[in-house]
């Protein structure tokens, strides 16, 4: 084991370290939001200042954007790249068609236009974030400030008719305020238990008026990149059909904590 780095750090570090292959000098890269993403961001940060790797990055939150700039990524807007060449990030939940569920770190927003603005989108993720069915991890719907009662009020009636299994609706909560996106939205987490029909299901919460987007990512992501706590990874890329195994050397992983 790399010293006092926990089996589930290691697993992000690993797929992090993989993924970060995919970066050829003059990119742009769309950098995710979250624990794992945090892995990514630093690895491409090492990238940069030890092997003169030549990037921008768009980040899709405030938190990435300030530890971006740490670890010395050149950023940009979206509007100023335009379009990517690759976006990673992490998930909450995928499953065997690399359908995801995110938004648990609140970013779906920005997340999903980053995603969708990528000729490659890779998720980095653990074991644990692989799923049968999609639902378990409660889906997050981001909505607009004005009206949000009677937002959720539509989804939760919306939500009778769908096939899931269950049908709470809570707003996220920071504390005793409503969670506030960097849109300056709030989420509805969404208590599905199992999704039977992701596609429809995003389709149909788009369609609700106050509501902005939801985390359900459907034919977005190309690449699940798995880390393993004992340095393996697995990387499964659904256009070419393919999923290869290979070792990663974690024990510089601590030198990427320190650093920062
Ligand atoms: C943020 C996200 C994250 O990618 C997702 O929540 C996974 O986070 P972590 O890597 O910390 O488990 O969607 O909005």
């Amino acid at each position: 084991m790399a010293g006092n780095l926990s089996p589930i750090d290691t697993a992000k570090f690993v797929a992090a370290k993989r993924a970060v292959e995919y970066v050829e000098d003059g990119m742009r890269v769309g950098m995710g939001t979250g624990s794992t993403a945090a892995w990514m961001v630093r690895c491409l940060g090492e990238l940069v200042r030890d092997d003169g790797l030549n990037i921008t990055g768009v980040p899709t939150s405030t938190r990435t954007a300030e530890l971006a700039q740490q670890v010395g990524i050149n950023v940009v807007t979206l509007d100023e790249a335009r379009w990517l060449d690759v976006t990673i990030d992490g998930t909450d939940e995928f499953d065997a068609e690399l359908c995801l569920i995110k938004g648990g770190g609140g970013a779906l927003l920005q997340e999903k236009i980053v995603a969708t603005a990528s000729d490659k989108m890779i998720v980095i993720t653990d074991p644990s974030k692989h799923v049968e069915q999609l639902g378990a991890f409660p889906l997050p719907v981001e909505v607009i400030p004005f009206g949000w009662q009677t937002t959720k009020a539509l989804i939760e009636e919306m939500m009778v008719s769908m096939d899931v299994l269950g049908h709470t609706a809570t707003m996220r909560m920071n504390g005793e305020a409503l969670y506030v996106t960097d849109e300056g939205n709030h989420i509805v987490d969404l208590h599905l238990t199992r999704i039977g029909n992701p596609r429809q299901m995003s389709l149909v919460l788009n369609q609700v008026p106050g509501v902005v987007e939801n985390g359900l990512f459907i034919d977005i992501c190309d690449v699940v990149v798995t880390g393993h706590a004992d340095g393996r990874v697995e990387v499964i890329d659904i256009n070419e059909g393919t999923h290869e195994e290979s070792q990663i050397d974690f024990a510089e992983a601590e030198n990427l904590f320190a650093d920062i």
